[in-house]
């Protein structure tokens, strides 16, 4: 994060606030959050673009917060006009029709554009797709085998969501690096709807539109329609009602959004802590050598409690006065429910900072809770284990490359991830 870090308000203890949001909270948040769960669980604090909003550090009050219908996702409801700029992070109610999507909007509009989404976006569906991703999986690992060296954020993390995603959505395969150069634009320069960003957003708004309305005509055209998840939306209706082609762009712009970054850093993140925890991580290549899968789908469960793509949940404000975890809460309030800080909360979970794959007890937050859980867990499922597997299985004896001291983590406010991961292993034909 580039700007200054802010200053947090006096703490309920007098003692000194952690430092939030700098370089080195970026590389090890979690000591801060333990402060913060244990003396200011609920805690107001300016963020780097200014605005102030709750911190939301413990279990308990996380998983309420995430569930609690007085907590709107409509930026309208936020009291600060400073947002409209679109300088806080906070998406703009002025912004493109993109911007009605599930993450921002409430019941009953969510519920009814959920349903829709949830008839084209089956776990089966997914299941179906396995194959795919193997197949993308081990492409890209053909592409660096050789070399004995990569980066496997550039060369595997990165593209492997969003040549999965586009693929599942019916983006035809010749289209599909304009994606990877409009998500890589995204990533780099992080969040902000700014210059080359709004310029790649609104790249692949015009194009999703014209996908889109291309597919409707090959549906109305054609006798068998095509079996893409955008065929799927289109086709999509619930009593008489229809997704609009408006909707189902803001829709298929949703699932490339909130799927690419956070199955990067799960990818990212998870390849990381494997492989600086060797005794967890040869559990897991022995026990994947037997032919196991077990400990792979406890253990990626794991690696998104322990150190989870999603830092804070997106946005929510207050629509009247309320309380969570004891403290007052005024209308118009913006509150961040911090998942990775509930998701090492003692008070939920046994030694929370120690990495154990073979955790049963595991109900983490780190694909939120409630009506905004997340739609594409089965498919980062699919795609974080078949990654982790393949990667481990393929070059056994992958390690960092260099110290992990110098790794750069991407400082953003919602997602946590790595910037570049340099590994070596034996090079293989
Ligand atoms: C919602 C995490 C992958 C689509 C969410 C939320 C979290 C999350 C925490 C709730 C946010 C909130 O309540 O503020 C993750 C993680 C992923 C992942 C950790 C990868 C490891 C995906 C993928 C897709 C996807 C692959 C789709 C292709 C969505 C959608 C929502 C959502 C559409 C909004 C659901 C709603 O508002 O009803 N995700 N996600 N996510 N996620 Fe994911």
């Amino acid at each position: 994060m580039t700007e200054t870090p802010a200053q947090p308000p006096a703490p309920t203890t007098g003692q000194p606030v952690p430092e939030l949001f700098s370089w080195e909270f970026a590389a090890d948040p979690y000591p801060a959050y333990a402060w913060l769960r244990e003396h200011a669980p609920v805690h107001r604090t300016k963020l780097p673009s200014g605005v102030e909003a709750w911190l939301v550090t413990r279990y308990a009050d996380a998983k309420q917060a995430l569930a609690d219908g007085r907590l709107s996702k409509n930026p309208a409801h936020h009291d600060e006009p400073a947002h409209a700029k679109g300088k806080t992070g906070i998406p703009g109610e002025r912004k493109a029709e993109l911007m009605t999507h599930l993450l921002n909007i409430d019941p009953p509009d969510h519920t009814r554009l959920r349903r829709l989404v949830s008839k084209a976006f089956t776990p089966r569906r997914v299941a179906e797709f396995g194959s795919r991703v193997q197949e993308l999986t081990d492409q890209l690992i053909d592409g660096f085998a050789e070399k004995g060296e990569a980066d496997l954020i550039h060369d595997f993390a990165f593209p492997l969501p969003i040549y999965a995603i586009c693929d599942l959505l019916g983006v035809p395969r010749e289209d599909q690096d304009d994606f990877r150069d409009w998500a890589g634009m995204m990533i780099r320069h992080g969040g902000g709807p700014r210059g080359g960003v709004a310029r790649s957003v609104k790249k692949m708004r015009g194009y999703l539109a014209e996908l889109i309305h291309r597919k409707r005509q090959e549906l109305t055209d054609e006798p068998a329609p095509g079996e893409d998840l955008i065929s799927g939306l289109i086709r999509a209706s619930d009593h008489g009602e229809h997704l609009s082609e408006n909707e189902a762009a803001a829709m298929a712009f949703i699932l490339l959004f909130a799927g690419f970054e956070t199955t990067v850093n799960l990818i990212g993140n998870g390849t990381y802590a494997l492989l600086t925890h060797p005794g967890q991580r040869r559990r897991l290549q022995d026990s994947l050598a037997a032919g196991h899968t077990d400990l792979l789908a406890t253990g990626v469960e794991e690696l998104l409690r322990y150190d989870g793509p999603v830092e804070l949940a997106t946005w929510r404000f207050a629509t009247e006065p309320l309380s969570v975890g004891g403290q007052d809460i005024a209308a118009g309030d913006p509150v961040l429910v911090v998942l990775a800080a509930a998701d090492r909360d003692p008070d939920r979970f046994e030694d929370p900072d120690t990495l154990d794959l073979s955790r049963r007890d595991n109900q983490h937050l780190g694909y939120g809770h409630g009506i905004h859980y997340c739609l594409g867990a089965p498919l980062a499922r699919l795609e974080g284990q078949t990654a982790l597997a393949t990667l481990l299985t393929r070059l056994p004896d992958l390690q960092l490359a260099g110290d992990s001291a110098d790794l750069r983590w991407r400082g953003g406010l919602i997602m946590r991830g790595l910037r570049t991961l340099p590994v070596e292993f034996t090079p293989v034909a």
